[in-house]
């Protein structure tokens, strides 16, 4: 393998030529593959078929004797309270069970503190300027809140112990209008990234100028683990409450890629002081949350320990495709010295960067051979990588086979733009 930037100029040229047959190859294959969205595939989707019929005909009280098919019970049914306290690390009293979206959740939660603040707020944040800080490459849904709801983003970069402490210290303690920051601390998307104890520790603790300074701690993939051994993260809850900071960090998951996506269960956790806010503006906004979906899911997973063990199952599934992922990516790209990219351990990206100036060719090459991909820019706050080079990779949905024929397009799309951004 040699680096494309150390071949002749005619043995770029060669290189260029084959490279192009074998494109134009691909593209008369008609192929209509759709690689952009990091949806579960209808295998993963099936192994929850039963919780549709978890529920018999009188089973519709939850173990406090609530009637799950009336109104009421407000923060959810206990059991899955209980559920959730363990998935995002608080005592069940500090979680609040929502829909079937934690997006919905996150973005509730922002637009209330714009409209009435949260605790320790002056005033409500939509009085004045405010800006979030937006780790990235990142959740192109969490940039959209912010852009949607005119919160500027500043950008800091992300390594693979998590964001650039130094810089969002300096950021955080320097600047009041930085009311939030969005966090996916567990197999980031797209990176993969799982916070180490020391950036949630620093997280937890920094100065921040703002006395309502929030992290918004996305825990989406905190049990979606492509391996038996888990990534381990810090728990951002009692960091911040050793830190003197308790009301700090709002976590927030969701079922969605454990049972059915979109149509699972979400919740939130926090200090009692959030929680006692997020419920009083809650009892405004709903009578109640659909129980019934609780109750067959507590059915369905039985417990904590029931929900880990059916995340096998996934993992059994998704492995071997981001596996595929990689290993075409080594086999093509290694030591090529035009790309980089991930080896996520769980989430569901691998995050692919290109030369500089490269991701965007790339897009429209993969597209033009019938390959969708997320569009280059999607990862970044406004849609615009400055260095227009990363590219996420998701490959959960389509089966295994059409992973690899994708990935055998798209390795041969980032040579091309390559070898011409080299001057091939
Ligand atoms: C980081 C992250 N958060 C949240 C979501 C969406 O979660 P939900 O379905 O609970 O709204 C996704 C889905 O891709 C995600 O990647």
């Amino acid at each position: 393998m040699t680096e494309l930037s150390k071949l002749s100029a005619a043995e770029r040229a060669t290189l260029a030529q084959e490279l192009q047959a074998r494109y134009d190859a691909f593209k008369a294959q008609g192929l209509k593959l759709d690689m952009t969205r990091g949806k579960p595939s209808a295998e993963q989707l099936d192994l929850a078929t039963k919780l549709t019929v978890a529920l018999g005909e009188a089973d519709y009280k939850s173990a406090d004797g609530t009637d799950a098919r009336n109104y009421g019970g407000l923060d959810g049914l206990p059991e899955m309270k209980a559920i959730f306290g363990e998935m995002l690390g608080a005592p069940a009293a500090q979680v609040v069970v929502g829909g079937a979206s934690s997006l919905q959740m996150m973005h509730d939660t922002v637009v209330r503190a714009l409209l009435h603040g949260v605790p320790g707020s002056k005033e409500s944040w939509g009085r004045g300027k405010i800006k979030f800080i937006c780790p990235a490459p990142g959740y192109d849904r969490h940039f959209a809140i912010c852009e949607h709801h005119g919160i500027e983003m500043i950008t800091v970069s992300i390594d693979e112990n998590g964001p650039d402490m130094a810089e969002v210290e300096k950021l955080v303690a320097s600047d009041a209008s930085i009311k939030g920051m969005w966090c996916v601390p567990k197999y980031s998307n797209p990176t993969g990234t799982t916070y180490s104890a020391s950036v949630v520790r620093r997280l937890a603790s920094m100065k921040a100028a703002a006395p309502d300074f929030r992290l918004f701690w996305d825990n989406a993939y905190a049990v979606h683990d492509l391996y038996e051994k888990s990534d381990e993260l810090a728990n951002v809850l009692s960091a911040c409450a050793e830190a003197g900071n308790s009301d700090r960090a709002i976590v927030f998951g969701s079922t969605s890629k454990i049972s059915f996506a979109g149509a699972g269960v979400a919740a939130l956790a926090a200090s009692p002081a959030n929680i006692a806010d997020v419920k009083k503006h809650s009892a405004i906004q709903t009578i109640g949350p659909d129980k019934m979906n609780q109750l067959r899911h507590v059915r369905f997973f039985k417990d904590y320990a029931g929900l880990v063990s059916h995340m096998k199952k996934h993992a059994e599934l998704l492995r071997p495709k981001f596996e595929a992922v990689t290993e075409i990516f080594a086999r093509d790209l290694g030591e090529k010295g035009v790309a980089t990219w991930t080896k996520p351990h769980g989430g569901y990206f691998v995050s692919l960067d290109t030369l500089d100036g490269c991701a965007s060719e790339v897009v429209k090459l993969a597209d033009a051979a019938g390959v969708k991909l997320t569009a280059a820019g999607a990862t970044f706050p406004y849609g615009k990588d400055p260095r227009d080079r990363n590219i996420r990779v998701a490959p959960s949905m389509p089966p295994l086979a059409q992973v690899k024929s994708a990935m055998d397009v798209v390795t041969v799309c980032v040579l091309l733009a390559s070898l011409k951004k080299l001057g091939a």
